[in-house]
Formats: C-alpha cells, structure tokens, sequence
C-alpha cells in the first residue's frame, strides 16, 4: 500500500486511541527504521523501550522462524520446554523463585496485584503519584494520571496514592488492610524521575517491618536498560514481585511477574502466556544481551549520552540511568519530538517540559553522536 493510503486507512479502519506521528513504517535494522519512502530514521525511543537488541536481529528472527516451524504455540495445559528455560533464565537474574507469563505489562501487573491479594488475603495498596502501571481496570486504578482512568470509573477500590521519593509518607500510609506497596524503581511515565539512592533501600525495610509485600514495575526500566536486568539491583533489595515486559522479546509481545511467592492452580491463567513462540524470541534476546555485554554498553554509552545531553542549549536538566534518559528543555517537548521526527530522530515528549529517550542496548557512541547532532540543531 502507499503512504497515503495507509493512513486514510488507519483512520478509517483502527480506533483512535493514538494520535499517529507522522511516518509510515516499513522495515528497521539495527538503531534505524525506514518509511515508506525509504527515509532513515534513527530510533532513540526504541520501540517505546521494546526494541531492545535493535531491528531485524539475526539471532532472534532465527529463533523466531525455528519455533515457528515446529510449534507457535501449545496451550499452558501441557509442558513448555522454551517456557521452562525463560523461567530459569530469569529466576536466575532476578534472585526470586517463580515466573507467571503473560502479554504485556499491564497484565503482568494486574497478576501482581491478585497474587498480593492472594498471598496476604489484604486489599490494599500503596501507589505513587506520578505511577503508571497500565490500561486494564487494576493497573490502571494504580496509575496516577486523571485523564486516564476519569472516563472508567469506578475502577477497583484500595490504591492509596503517596509522594513517589519519600519513604515516610509510605510508613504513614500503611494500615492493618495493606497487601502491598507498589512502585517503578525509575518513574517512566511521569518524566524519567530518578529517586534518591536510599529510597528503595527504605522502602524495602519499610515493607519487611510491616509484614506487607513490595511489588517492583519494571516494565520500563528492567530487561538491562539502567545498566543492571533489574533497575532495583542497584539498590540491593529483593522485592517480593516484580514485573517486566515491554523489551523482553524485543518487540514479541510479553509479560511476566516472577515472586517468591505463588499462586494456587485455577487462580490465575492466560491463554497465550509464556507460548513457545515468545520464549525463544526472549530466550535469544536474553542471550545476546548477555553475550554482548549490552548491560554494561547501556550503563557507559548511556553515561556519554547524558554528558552530551547536559551540554545542549536550552537544556535544563538530565536525568536517568544508562538508556533511561529524561531531557528537562526549555520549551514545549511534544514539539521538539516532533521536529527531531522530521529530522529522522525518534524521542518522545514524555510530558510538556521532558524529552525521553531509551535507546536500543546496541547503540554506540556512533549513533548517540548523530542524535545529538540533530538534537543540536534544533535546541
Ligand atoms: C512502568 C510501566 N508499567 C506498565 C506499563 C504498561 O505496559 P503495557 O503497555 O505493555 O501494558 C508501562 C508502559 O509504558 C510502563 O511504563
């Protein structure tokens, strides 16, 4: 189809829950996706966080086709061996004991939610203002922004809202009926809001004194973006659920939330989750993000990022961990973003005043260069 009809299309025949951009997608490689007519543009949103070892990786579109041949999917009724090998990959990272697979972060959160339920049979929880956990009716009720959840009322009731970065407000918030805190260990969604280094430390001791369990969303921020798989190793805690999603499969649509804790059979399913066409797309990814230490790669060329960034005209602050970058400007983001788009630069105005980028972990000094340039041009 031609750009022009692709969009009369879109318009015509998909729900109008995107406000599209303006580029008409055709293929990507590496850091860089084309349009329709052949444009380059490097991809320094990343997916929005999914893209994580780049487009059209070798190792995972092999993975992908070799399970595709043979079995796409079996129903979680009968064993999985790429299931079983992801859930050992991944206890492994993250210390915790058992996986429960999905499709996507909000539904990795809303199988967080049910197992604090489940597993301290309270109905409480701690959020964060400026949180986003997702659209479905749970993860949304725990998601800050009014815009959002206005139109779906009544969500699910018990999601008391305290200050994000203040562990104080959290040990006021607590009552006999709290199941849980839960918060992102880098707030994504209000503006790459990086909290003090103690906080998650405080927040975990918090949560062991009073018997209630702390739930992690690393949607964002896990799968080896902040330099470390989980954003809360900095801190060295172990949070008794964390989610991930978004780039686990790079781009293969995926959730889990692996805990210490467990569900009972018949408590919770879903039909699609863990298939084993999934599992070896995130199987590879997880494997070639170790073997090319693309960890550390997002941690050293995430750092020379933020130092070119902090250099810019009307910058007024960076902020982030390896390729979880906030970009405070002087001036209104969304038209930035809009403007580096027409220059063949991806980011997004995460709100009014920041700029997000999360590149892809195999991006060099390379392509950070050519983004700052085009950033230069138009600050
Ligand atoms: C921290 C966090 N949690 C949850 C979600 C929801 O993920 P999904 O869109 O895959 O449902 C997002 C998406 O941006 C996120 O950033």
């Amino acid at each position: 189809m031609e750009t022009e009809e692709i969009k009369k299309k879109d318009s015509k025949y998909i729900m109008n829950t995107y406000g599209r951009l303006n580029l008409v997608s055709d293929k990507g490689s590496g850091c860089y996706i084309y349009d329709k007519e052949g444009k380059k543009y490097l991809d320094f949103l990343g997916g929005l966080a999914c893209t994580t070892i780049g487009y059209g990786n070798n190792e995972v579109a092999s993975a992908i086709a070799k399970q595709a041949k043979t079995l796409i999917h079996i129903s979680n009724y009968y064993y999985n061996e790429q299931q079983v090998i992801l859930a050992e990959k991944l206890v492994k990272l993250s210390g915790l004991k058992k996986c429960f697979f999905c499709n996507s972060g909000t539904e990795a959160n809303e199988a967080a939610i049910k197992l604090a339920k489940k597993v301290t049979g309270k109905k409480e929880f701690i959020v964060c203002k400026g949180a986003f956990h997702g659209r479905t009716h749970a993860s949304l009720s725990a998601t800050w922004k009014e815009a959002y959840k206005k139109p779906f009322s009544p969500l699910v009731e018990g999601f008391t809202f305290i200050e994000y970065n203040n562990s104080n407000a959290i040990e006021n918030a607590i009552n006999q009926n709290t199941a849980a805190v839960m918060l992102e260990p880098i707030q994504g969604e209000a503006g790459i809001i990086v909290p003090n280094e103690n906080y998650l430390k405080e927040v975990s001791e918090i949560c062991k004194r009073k018997k209630i369990l702390l739930i992690l969303d690393e949607v964002q921020s896990g799968n080896g973006r902040t330099g470390k798989f989980f954003a809360y190793q900095y801190a060295g805690i172990l949070p008794d659920i964390v989610t991930i999603a978004k780039g686990l499969a790079n781009g293969v649509p995926i959730g889990v939330c692996i805990s210490n804790y467990e569900f009972e059979k018949g408590n919770h399913a879903s039909t699609f989750g863990g298939n084993p066409l999934v599992c070896a797309a995130a199987n590879a990814t997880l494997d070639y993000i170790l073997k090319h230490n693309l960890m550390k790669n997002a941690l050293v060329i995430g750092k020379y990022l933020i130092s070119k960034l902090s250099k810019l005209k009307k910058v007024k602050k960076v902020k982030g961990k390896g390729f979880m970058i906030g970009v405070e400007i002087i001036g209104d983001a969304k038209e930035i973003a809009n403007k580096c788009l027409k220059k063949g630069l991806i980011v997004n105005g995460v709100n009014k005043f920041t700029l997000r980028l999360l590149p892809p972990l195999i991006a060099t000094k390379k392509e950070v260069n050519e983004a700052i340039r085009i950033l230069k041009q138009i600050l």
